[in-house]
């Protein structure tokens, strides 16, 4: 029996298109994978709950662990980014699915508490909600390992792991998948880079000749900053981190703090992980150009404070659909995507399938590699074994067609040794 709770179960024929299309691109989770796993069944009798974005390329990962004997829940990672019709044909395929795009945060940690009542054995976050559910809510779960792993996809999730982990408050072997070159390297740097079209989505709007800040200039920002550059866009840079500020001044960019770049802005784009990254103040808002266009990539929705401008404005004009127009007691209008929530998940269809093709493979070898070596692990962050993340890079190589070369005896003897010199 499949458990689920869905949008529109009828939204299955349109939700079946995405997947084709995101299998087509996805060939090493939705082939070399899949195939594997199907003949050698390494996560038979497993449960895996995934509080993951509900796209097309979740379908696929979805698809991979099903055929390699898994049981899977799916629940949202946003409220806002599920796509409703790839739910419905999820559940078609019998997966669990408990997702729906615009719930709220009672529903929302409805949908992870179904989740985790079907007995998860591992858990696969992106942003930690379920994982932190789970040590508040289900500790059973934990004390009698019955999880026995657990995964993060993204750097905020990471963070609060790691936070956690400093306090001795988690419980659970927890693997930042995020952190794996395979990952944050081609998924957050192409991906979310390349998520910045999501302005274009919302209001339709020209980058050439804009001033566009970028804040932050880590994987994902770094991402942004360039795509918005080779759009013909003059990109300020803000940062908080002094070598990443160097960074982004060596490559070209105008680097300032966000007060002073705001006023001549007309787009900004946050992706920092940071709480208020435009600070709350009536001063900051009225810096503001006329017509400005707000949108967060970061994963929650606290970089721009959109609780204190909806509170500011005198009127909020939904213009297009997930773009709102503020108005301010000044008079100027500010254009907010999404509601400050992922644009380029909520506007667009979030990271092209090529990218997730990484992640995803990474998450799906993670998953055999903790039931296989369940019993070595200890409560904490252990990282992603480099073997599994080489091999990734591998297959996608592989699937791409590309080969590369391989180190001679001697070149291997000459870059681990140390008697050649001079
Ligand atoms: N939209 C997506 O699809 C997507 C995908 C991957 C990651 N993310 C999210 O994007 C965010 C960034 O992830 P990342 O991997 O780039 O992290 P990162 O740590 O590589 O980069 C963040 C950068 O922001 C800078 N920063 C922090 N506070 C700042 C502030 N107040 N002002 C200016 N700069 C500041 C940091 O110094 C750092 O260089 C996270 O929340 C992550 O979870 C979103």
């Amino acid at each position: 029996m499949v458990n689920y709770k869905v949008a529109d179960e009828k939204l299955a024929e349109k939700g079946k298109e995405a997947l084709y299309i995101a299998e087509s691109k996805m060939p090493v989770i939705g082939d070399i994978i899949r195939k594997r796993f199907s003949v050698e069944k390494p996560l038979k009798g497993i449960t895996i709950a995934g509080c993951l974005h509900i796209t097309k390329e979740t379908g696929i990962l979805a698809r991979a662990l099903k055929a390699g004997g898994a049981e899977v829940y799916l629940c949202g990672s946003n409220p806002l980014s599920t796509q409703d019709d790839v739910a419905a044909a999820m559940v078609q395929e019998g997966i669990n699915v408990f997702a729906w795009h615009g719930n709220t945060d009672e529903e929302f940690y409805w949908c992870i508490r179904e989740c985790l009542k079907a007995n998860p054995n591992i858990l696969i976050d992106d942003g930690a909600d379920m994982i932190v559910t789970a040590h508040k809510e289900f500790p059973e779960l934990i004390e009698n390992g019955t999880i026995i792993g657990c995964q993060e996809e993204t750097t905020t999730g990471v963070k609060r792991f790691k936070a956690m982990d400093k306090n001795g408050a988690l419980k659970v072997p927890l693997f930042p998948v995020n952190d794996a070159r395979c990952k944050n390297q081609f998924d957050n740097e192409l991906g979310t880079g390349q998520g910045i079209i999501s302005a274009i989505y919302g209001m339709h709007v020209l980058f050439a000749g804009k001033t566009v800040i970028i804040a932050g200039y880590g994987h994902c920002s770094s991402g942004m900053a360039l795509k918005a550059r080779g759009l013909g866009a003059n990109v300020i840079v803000t940062e908080i981190d002094p070598i990443k500020a160097l960074q982004a001044k060596f490559a070209g960019y105008q680097v300032m703090p966000i007060e002073k770049a705001i006023p001549n802005a007309d787009i900004i784009l946050t992706a920092t992980g940071c709480k208020h990254v435009i600070q709350p103040t009536k001063e900051m808002f009225e810096l503001f150009k006329d017509g400005v266009i707000l949108g967060n990539l970061g994963h929650f929705d606290i970089e721009i404070p959109t609780k204190e401008l909806y509170e500011y404005a005198k009127e909020i004009k939904p213009v297009r659909t997930n773009v709102e127009e503020l108005t301010f007691p000044n008079g100027k209008r500010v254009y907010l995507l999404a509601k400050g929530r992922l644009a380029n998940l909520v506007l667009s269809e979030g990271h092209p399938s090529e990218v997730m093709d990484m992640s995803f493979a990474l998450q799906s070898l993670m998953s055999e590699y903790i039931v296989i070596n369940k019993e070595s692990f200890k409560p904490g962050m252990i990282n992603v074994p480099s073997d599994i993340d080489d091999q990734v890079g591998i297959l996608k190589l592989k699937a791409m067609g590309v080969k590369i070369d391989k180190l001679t005896e001697e070149q291997y003897n000459y870059i681990h040794g140390y008697e050649e010199g001079t």
